[in-house]
């Protein structure tokens, strides 16, 4: 049998085998959950992503990393990852995204990667924080960051056939929110606060199955970048702009020329679509299903994401003790 000539055979995808690093490093870090330890959280994470890093045919760089080098003794931003044959690949990840939703066993906490050609990711040099809106493909065309946030409400209402009552709006639950939080409750939108955690926000409003809507506030800059990864393939906009919370900050940003009244797109944060996405969860909640643990081995959810062809699996995995010890040392010896 031959294949007829507008048929071509699958290409590979690489987030199936990205979702092989977030497996594992939700795998070793699930072991600290709610025990009071962020930092030995991360660790294990980290730990077991590097590990799985090696077993990936890629020519990686790290843009998105765990920090500089003298402070990141792993994944720090820079480091090539992979075996060097292979794609030559921009690489973001987040270990532990969430770290005190890990410590403290509360929802969201992900492990997440994200990958695209080299010299198409974001590099936010200095940049810890940036202001984020997050929307729906149907709201795509209706927001601008500039607009006050109450007429952006009304906006993305109407574009989601909604009232502005029915929305529910992702905001991560911050001082520096507080006039926003008032803004949105006076033009009547309901609001989701949590205290970390807003890669799973923003892939919460874009994700037609979660009651968030909406994602708007200031969060990590390096999670714009890897929510941008998840965004290419599912749909919708993030609309970004830096936002330093101090003068370090903005002095470091402007020394390292980067313009800080710039607005950032999906497609400015990313700039190919042949972006690839995977997300395991840790901790649980209504994003994710988290670890689970039984006394044959473990189950993980993640989900995995090509942007070129838009496809989304989600996958549950068994995981035997002798993967989980191969994993993780520092848990099972
Ligand atoms: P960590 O995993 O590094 O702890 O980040 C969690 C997080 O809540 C992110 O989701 C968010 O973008 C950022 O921190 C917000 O930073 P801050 O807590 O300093 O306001």
């Amino acid at each position: 049998m031959s294949l007829s000539p507008t048929r071509e055979a699958p290409t590979s995808n690489l987030a199936l085998d990205l979702v092989r690093v977030t497996e594992a490093a939700a795998l070793a870090s699930a072991r600290w959950l709610g025990r009071g330890n962020k930092e030995e959280g991360d660790k294990a994470a980290v730990d077991a992503m590097r590990l799985s890093f090696n077993s990936l045919n890629i020519k990686g760089t790290v843009i998105i990393g765990e920090g500089e080098k003298d402070e990141a003794p792993m994944l720090y931003n820079g480091e090539k990852v992979g075996s060097g044959n292979g794609p030559a690949l921009d690489i973001a990840v987040d270990p532990v995204e969430g770290t005190n939703l890990l410590a403290y066993g509360r929802p969201n906490a992900i492990c997440v990667v994200g990958a695209a050609p080299a010299g198409t990711m974001y590099n936010p040099g200095p940049s810890y924080y940036m202001r984020k809106l997050v929307v729906p493909a149907a709201a795509q065309h209706a927001v601008d960051l500039d607009a006050p946030v109450a007429d952006t409400l009304k906006k993305v209402a109407k574009s989601l056939g909604k009232d502005v009552d029915d929305l529910v709006v992702f905001v991560l639950d911050k001082a520096r929110h507080q006039r926003l939080i008032q803004s949105i409750r006076e033009v009547g939108a309901r609001i989701q606060l949590h205290s970390d955690g807003d890669v799973a926000g923003a892939l919460m409003a874009v994700d037609p199955r979660s009651e968030v809507d909406m994602m708007i506030g200031t969060g990590g800059t390096p999670e714009g970048v890897l929510a941008a990864c998840a965004i290419k393939g599912m749909g919708g906009q993030i609309l970004a702009r830096l936002d330093p919370q101090s003068y370090v900050e903005k002095e470091a940003i402007q020394q390292a020329g980067i313009d800080i009244r710039d607005t950032l797109t999906t497609d400015s944060l990313i700039k190919s679509d042949e972006v690839y996405f995977a997300a395991t969860g840790l901790s649980g909640g209504t994003f994710l299903q988290g670890v689970t643990y039984s006394g044959n081995g473990a189950v993980t959810h993640s989900m995995v994401i090509r942007a070129r062809t838009g496809s989304i699996r989600y996958i549950e995995a068994h995981h035997n003790w002798e993967r989980l010890m191969k994993i993780s040392s520092v848990a099972y010896d």
